[in-house]
């Protein structure tokens, strides 16, 4: 796992776009996987501006998002689906054909599931991940509890993330409580992970999701398990982690051919 500690999200999210820049300039037909809520916003708004103005070609590049409200539709101003619409998908050009998200009006979930997962492999696998980390721990809508094994299936949120989410909607009684979440065992199947973290309130999860035992109470602890993990963070939400002077000696010390900016 690789730690990445910038001064605020703004930097943290530059050097991540840059990170997923170089894959798509690599590989133009990459497969990403997306995610949502306040984390990954700056970083959406660099790509949209690598763009604009500097050509960053989307055209090739298919996206799975990680999860989506059960019972709302694409039109609802809380669906990850207008999330995603608003963010990113109506100021790049990715083919709308070449867009998945789940269903969150589909009237049979099971199976609307594993029709997600055959799609993500046909696609050829996730090249890279987009994570951010809930202040529980979660990933994607695995809450505490999930099997690390666990695939796309409904999940029941917690309490405290349906307080943490409620800002996106009128009152904290109009937030689902039920989710579309790919499982961790996808997540964990995608070539590269990039966790991002921001801010105080994440610091505690993020020290235990690096530096703590591998548990299902934690679900970001299950990135351990994985090969190729990149996190982007801000100081704040590295404060609670114990090896800080470590990760910025790696980060200083890359050699060249490694080296992201
Ligand atoms: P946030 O949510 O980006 O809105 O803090 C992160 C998450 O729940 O994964």
């Amino acid at each position: 796992m690789e730690i990445v500690i910038k001064d605020n999200a703004d930097t943290a999210s530059r050097t991540a776009a840059n990170y997923i820049a170089q894959l798509i300039r690599r590989k133009p037909n990459a497969v990403l996987g997306l995610a949502t809520g306040r984390t990954p916003l700056p970083l959406y708004r660099e790509l949209i501006r690598m763009h604009q103005e500097e050509g960053l070609d989307f055209s090739g590049v298919t996206t799975f998002n990680l999860d989506e409200y059960v019972g709302l539709s694409p039109e609802h101003p809380a669906s990850y689906n207008y999330f995603m619409r608003t963010n990113l998908f109506d100021y790049v050009n990715i083919p709308e054909e070449q867009v998945h998200l789940p269903d969150g009006l589909t009237s049979d979930i099971p199976a609307h599931c594993s029709e997600y997962e055959k799609k993500i492999e046909k696609a050829g696998g996730i090249d890279l991940q987009i994570l951010g980390i809930g202040s529980d721990g979660h990933i994607g809508f695995n809450e505490p509890m999930s099997s690390l094994a666990s695939r796309t299936r409904i999940k029941t949120l917690t309490r405290d993330t349906i307080k943490d989410n409620a800002c996106f909607f009128s009152s904290v009684e109009e937030v689902p409580r039920h989710v579309i979440t790919m499982g961790i065992g996808t997540i964990l199947d995608s070539r590269t992970c990039l966790l991002l973290a921001f801010g105080e309130n994440k610091a505690e999860a993020l020290a235990g999701a690096v530096e703590g035992p591998l548990m299902a109470a934690l679900p970001a602890s299950s990135l351990q398990l994985h090969p190729v993990v990149k996190v982007f963070c801000d100081e704040s939400a590295a404060c609670q982690c114990r090896q800080t002077d470590y990760y910025r000696w790696v980060y200083d010390n890359k050699p060249q051919w490694q080296q992201f900016e």
